[in-house]
């Protein structure tokens, strides 16, 4: 059988960066194929290329036996390749439905307007067809993250595609909208599209693939069939050795001072009657579905959203936080779970977003100590969190996206509070430095901080945890120690409804 795709010996370089070097991969029709690798490792470049983002340096892509060359994502999608990025690219002003046809709306009779009721209608249908609960005429701004990465996944699924590439799909899904995008995967599979599936999710694959090609430093490593291979060897593959370092790391926490005290914290339909405490050198975990307020209660003590009643300890003292700098003056962190929209400036270079944060304790030197601090300050970071980039000097935007996830960390670290929330600090980033980032969180509550942790991946706060807050639709329903913790008792309070309880 003539392979859909199959790809020759394909080499691309930046300025500065060889992302591939002539690697070479292979997809059938009806096949889901895996594409693996740590973060920088060529991935998303080669995606880009199969859908005439970029072009090629050298090196041949056949499609259906016959050579091709895509100038632009239009030539791609018009013989049926469609791409869903791994950042997101909607239109935050327009809707639902405008998103999903841009470009491409149906005209009424005589083609000068917009026919939107027909919009609506189609997209509609397709939203439907995935069991997707959103309104057409839902301005995407609106809606949360994954929602919009629903929106991507109905627009790609519009297309009619033979070959549908997803880049790291669910990184803002829950289990159930998950599920339900594998169901919608298999379906078409079996009526022949060829997937290309990039994931940092170790069970999505065994689950999802029939073969999985790994990538290493932009080298092509192996094509392996998913079922006669582990997630270690994977995982080995990837990164060129063995992972240990899997076991728990717990502190010795609870004999700190109370660092940070929230009382009573209500703003806005997910965060009802919020109460904890976070002691110095604790990591509190805090879990709950998709959904459930976390990111809402930490934007509110960060003074990101508006609070209706609460109070804020700091430190045994009352403090009023009414915006994010308030916060900062306090020794108050957030590290976003949405890096493109609050976290960083991706026009500006790795360095200055890095320093950005604490510019005034730059400022304070003079002109030549300040550039090499700057650049020692920078590169330090650089080296810790292993973050992928030619130089301190490289736009933030030409980074991998797991790379630009490392950046935001590194300007949270720099900054120096005492208080960090990280909301998902591990979301697109490798195995590889997943652990690095575990020790890093655990190194910063030794050193005396105090972190809590969002996180919806069970392992994580299960391993990293202190303690354990669980939430569900806007309020803490329960407290477990690490030592009482299991995934059970925390998918049981996490599933724990007000009106349930009441009955
Ligand atoms: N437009 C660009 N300009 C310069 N360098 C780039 C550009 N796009 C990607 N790179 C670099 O090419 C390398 C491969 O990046 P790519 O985005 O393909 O990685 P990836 O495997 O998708 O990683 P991740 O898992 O973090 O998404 C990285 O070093 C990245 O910084
Ligand atoms: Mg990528």
């Amino acid at each position: 059988m003539t392979p859909l795709i199959s790809v020759k010996r394909l080499s691309k370089s930046f300025p500065g960066v060889r992302a591939l070097h002539e690697v070479q991969f292979e997809l059938m029709a009806g096949e889901v194929h895996a594409l693996m690798g740590e973060n920088g490792a060529g991935k998303s470049t080669l995606m880009k290329i199969l859908a005439g983002v970029y072009t090629r340096d050298s090196g041949e892509i056949l499609y259906d036996g016959q050579p091709v060359d895509f100038h632009s994502p239009r030539e791609a999608q018009a013989v049926g390749i469609g791409i869903i990025h791994q950042e997101l690219q909607l239109m935050n002003h327009l809707t639902v439905a405008q998103n999903m046809f841009i470009g491409r709306e149906p005209r009424s009779r005589f083609g000068l307007f917009l026919d939107e009721d027909k919009l609506n209608e189609q997209a509609r249908e397709i939203l439907a067809r995935m069991h997707v609960k959103l309104d057409p005429r839902a301005i995407v701004g609106s809606v949360t993250v994954a929602k919009q990465q629903m929106v991507e996944i109905a627009k790609a699924l519009s297309f009619d595609s033979r070959v549908l590439i997803m880049d790291e799909p669910t990184s803002a899904l829950n289990d159930a909208e998950i599920a339900e995008l594998f169901r919608i995967i298999r379906q078409l599979r079996d009526r022949g599209v060829g997937i290309i599936y990039i994931s940092h999710k170790m069970d999505e694959l065994k689950q999802i693939s029939e073969r999985v090609t790994v990538l290493r430093d932009g080298e092509y490593v192996a094509t392996v069939a998913t079922k006669d291979t582990s997630v270690e060897a994977i995982i080995g593959m990837m990164v060129g050795r063995t992972l240990s370092d899997f076991t728990p790391s717990h502190g010795t926490a609870d004999q700190g001072e109370v660092a940070l005290e929230v009382k009573n914290l209500n703003a806005g339909p997910l965060v009802r009657d919020v109460s904890f405490a976070l002691r110095k050198g604790e990591i509190l975990g805090f879990a709950g579905l998709m959904g459930a307020g976390r990111t809402e209660v930490a934007r509110a003590v960060f003074g990101a959203d508006p609070v209706e009643s609460g109070e804020t300890i700091v430190k045994g003292e009352k403090v009023t936080i009414k915006k994010p700098s308030d916060a900062v003056a306090h020794g108050i962190g957030y590290l976003s779970e949405d890096r493109k929209r609050y976290g960083l400036a991706t026009g500006m270079d790795v360095e200055s977003n890095i320093v950005m944060s604490n510019l005034r304790k730059f400022l304070a030197l003079n002109f030549v100590l300040r550039r090499n601090q700057m650049r020692r300050t920078a590169s330090h970071f650089i080296k810790l969190l292993a973050i992928r980039t030619p130089s301190a000097a490289q736009q933030v935007r030409l980074l991998s996206g797991g790379n630009q996830q490392k950046v935001v960390i590194a300007k949270w670290l720099e900054r120096d509070c005492d208080v960090l929330f990280f909301d998902e600090p591990t979301r697109g980033i490798d195995v590889g430095a997943k652990s690095e980032i575990y020790k890093l969180l655990r190194a910063l509550a030794d050193q005396g901080k105090a972190i809590v942790m969002i996180s919806s991946e069970l392992p994580e706060i299960l391993r990293m945890s202190d303690r354990i807050v669980v939430m569900c639709e806007g309020r803490i329903t329960g407290e477990l120690s690490a030592a009482l913790a299991t995934q059970e008792r925390i998918m049981q309070l996490a599933t724990q409804r007000e009106t349930l309880k009441a009955a």
